[in-house]
């Protein structure tokens, strides 16, 4: 099928208008940033997990004023907000908090009497809801545009982790980091805590002697007084404001690329993260130029509960990245690419997370495809789409496996499964197949520049292809094979089917192995080919087999952690004992989600004597976890124990009826 044989000039035209206008913006220089004002478009206000009346008054700044303070575990300070005013009869700006503790509200007026002077003003707090937190409404008099609230954070906030110097590599220092997103930038600050609002910042903070502080902004260093300040002129979601503060320090990639990580890992991290500035190049070739100055990494410590978090000009990383082979890079790549899909076009609601998401997984997967080379792309394709297949499977109904998810979502979490990611990935990688890869390049690097800076729905993105590209070409896909992508449940009939050459050959060598037969060289597999031929057993290792597995390949302990989850959740299948030791070092050491929640998962529901033994070294783990991952792996526990209880007394009832 190919598709622009009909209307070839209108479709070369096309292309080369999107072209012209990525060109212009090609000279700007990747060190420079230049303010953006956020447009003031009408917002239709669609996302249910915020109290802001962002569709009537809507913050556009938020200056913070705040003490880091590591012996109460809080920040302390104040929030600045400037505000705008788009429905004149509301008179009432409403933020989101969660567990702040406000003590003042000041304004400002611009165009009233009182011009130029804070008064304080009236304010109110809602009870508190468990996911949305406090709503602070603060009713204001005409021409007042700025307030300032004076606060402080709890020790608990979700959205931080305070941790003691015991707690870091080095032992000497306190170390705090952030996670705002989805819903925890409103633990951190008062603000609009949607990404339907888009805000630029700038912040002064003060930290102890010793200490270094980074935000996801421009570092502006510190001043004669000791207080460092930050600034980000470009308008961004909430959700992206992002702190860390301890003993890190420095390495540059290039001139303006670098990791920041404890002295322990930093030249391990430099090296890991060496081909960063290939990653750039290739994505900036294909979607146009990045615009957010510099690109850093930081390395955070192990209890960093996500792989990569793609706060702007400053990615967080976790420490199980650094493999010593470059081999889980990916990661680099995806959490790059946001600062295309997702920072630079932003979900306007959690309902339509797969724009950020699943734009960031194609994105991430050709950038791998243009550097190393089309098997490791298939490779990666592969493994997700084995992921979103169990993520489909365990979906707790067919909704939540829509692109477009269902109003009634309960909570932003439920958004971020394998469905948004990959089969996000998937449906970006249908159209590309239909449409042709020059076009669709040539139309995401058209739909990045249009949509630069705003925060856009499912409906915007459907839209903007039908106009951009559907109309051109009306013949490459139908309206239903479209809605079967974004409105309908499972993996579509028209998804690719990747097929990886080496996978066949691991296939091979597995079954070879199974039947203890000649495996061949392994010595040159990469930790995909490893993941594939851990992953795929399709009965469970008995005791012999696993431990014939170990001995074979020493996954036991593994330095890839990747690999040592994958062996880890093959032995709890089989209910092989001899990892423990392993196992518990693993579960203390490292606190990323995407390993420990299925982990204990897989622990609590296979027996009684592993969920007890999970129960009692996640005691000992969970101080030590993120606030976010203890939240998670109670749930875990508290589900398993339930199902256990349940299929007892089940079990009770059944020998009581067989008694009598
Ligand atoms: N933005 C996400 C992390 C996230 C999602 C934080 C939802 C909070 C709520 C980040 O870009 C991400 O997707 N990270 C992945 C890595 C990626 C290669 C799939 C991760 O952490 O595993
Ligand atoms: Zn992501």
């Amino acid at each position: 099928m190919r598709l622009f044989t009909s209307a070839p000039l209108i479709t070369s035209s096309f292309v080369l208008a999107l072209g012209l206008a990525a060109c212009s913006a090609d000279t700007t220089k990747p060190s420079e940033t230049t303010e953006v004002q956020a447009p003031v478009v009408k917002i239709v206000k669609d996302d249910k997990f915020t109290y802001a009346n962002y569709d009537k008054v809507r913050m556009t700044h938020l200056s913070l004023n705040l003490d880091v303070n590591f012996d109460e575990k809080i920040l302390d300070g104040t929030a600045t907000i400037d505000f705008k005013t788009i429905d004149p009869s509301a008179h009432t700006l409403k933020l989101d908090t969660k567990d702040l503790t406000i003590r003042s509200v000041q304004g400002l007026a611009s165009s009233d009497g009182s011009a130029g002077k804070w008064v304080a003003m009236d304010y109110t707090l809602s009870d508190k809801d468990e996911v949305l937190g406090t709503m602070l409404s603060i009713p204001f008099s005409k021409g007042m545009n700025k307030v300032r609230i004076d606060y402080r954070t709890s020790p608990t906030a979700e959205g931080l982790q305070w941790l003691s110097p015991e707690q870091t590599a080095g032992k000497k220092k306190p170390y705090l980091f952030s996670q705002a997103q989805a819903l925890n930038a409103r633990t951190m600050t008062p603000v609009q805590d949607t990404p339907a609002v888009r805000i630029t910042y700038d912040a002064t903070l003060r930290v102890p002697d010793g200490l270094l502080p980074l935000m996801s902004a421009e570092q502006g260093g510190k001043d004669a007084d000791g207080e460092y300040h930050f600034k980000m002129p470009q308008p961004i979601p909430s959700y992206l404001i992002a702190i860390a503060v301890g003993d890190i320090k420095f390495k540059a990639i290039n001139d303006h690329i670098g990791v920041y990580a404890e002295q322990y890992i930093l030249d391990a991290s430099a090296e890991e993260f060496a081909e960063t500035p290939l990653m750039e190049a290739s994505n900036a070739k294909l979607y146009g130029p990045y615009r957010w100055g510099r690109y850093d990494l930081i390395v955070l410590p192990p209890s960093f509960p996500f792989g990569g978090m793609e706060n702007p000009r400053l990615s967080f990383m976790t420490p199980t990245l650094i493999a010593g082979d470059k081999s889980l890079t990916n990661v680099v790549a995806h959490e790059l690419a946001h600062s295309w899909s997702g920072n630079l076009v932003t979900n306007s609601s959690w309902r339509d997370a797969w724009l950020n998401e699943g734009f960031t997984s194609y994105v991430e997967n050709r950038v791998m495809e243009d550097l190393y080379g089309e098997e490791r792309a298939l490779m990666e394709q592969y493994l997700s789409l084995e992921d979103l297949k169990r993520d489909i499977a365990g979906a707790a109904r067919p909704e939540l496996t829509h692109l477009k998810l269902p109003a009634d979502l309960a909570h932003p979490d439920d958004a971020f499964t394998q469905v948004a990611y990959v089969k996000g990935q998937f449906f970006l990688m249908f159209l590309e197949e239909r449409f042709g890869r020059t076009e669709f390049d040539a139309f995401l690097k058209g739909y990045f520049d249009h949509f630069a800076f705003q925060s856009i729905t499912t409906e915007d993105f459907i839209k903007y292809l039908h106009d951009e590209l559907h109309v051109k070409n009306p013949d490459a896909l139908t309206s239903d094979e479209l809605k079967a992508w974004v409105y309908g449940p499972g993996i579509p009939a028209t998804a690719k089917n990747p097929q990886s050459d080496a996978f066949t050959n691991v296939d091979a060598a597995r079954t070879a192995w199974i039947d203890g037969g000649v495996v061949g060289d392994t010595s040159a597999w990469s930790t995909h080919e490893w993941l594939h031929f851990l992953n795929n057993f399709s009965e469970t290792l008995s005791k012999e087999q696993l431990e014939k597995l170990d001995a074979d390949f020493n996954f036991n302990g593994h330095q890839n952690a990747e690999i040592a989850f994958a062996w880890y959740m093959q032995a709890i299948k089989g209910n092989y004992s001899k990892v423990d030791k392993e196992l518990e070092n693993f579960l203390m050491s490292v606190g990323r989600g995407k390993f420990i929640y299925r982990l204990y998962g897989a622990l609590a529901g296979l027996n009684e004597d592993a969920r007890t033994w999970a129960t009692d070294v996640y005691a000992k783990a969970r101080p030590g976890y993120h606030p976010i991952a203890q939240r998670r792996i109670d749930l875990v526990f508290l589900i398993a124990d339930a199902k256990a209880k349940a299929k007892a007394e089940a079990k009770g009832e059944v020998e009581v009826e067989v008694e009598k």
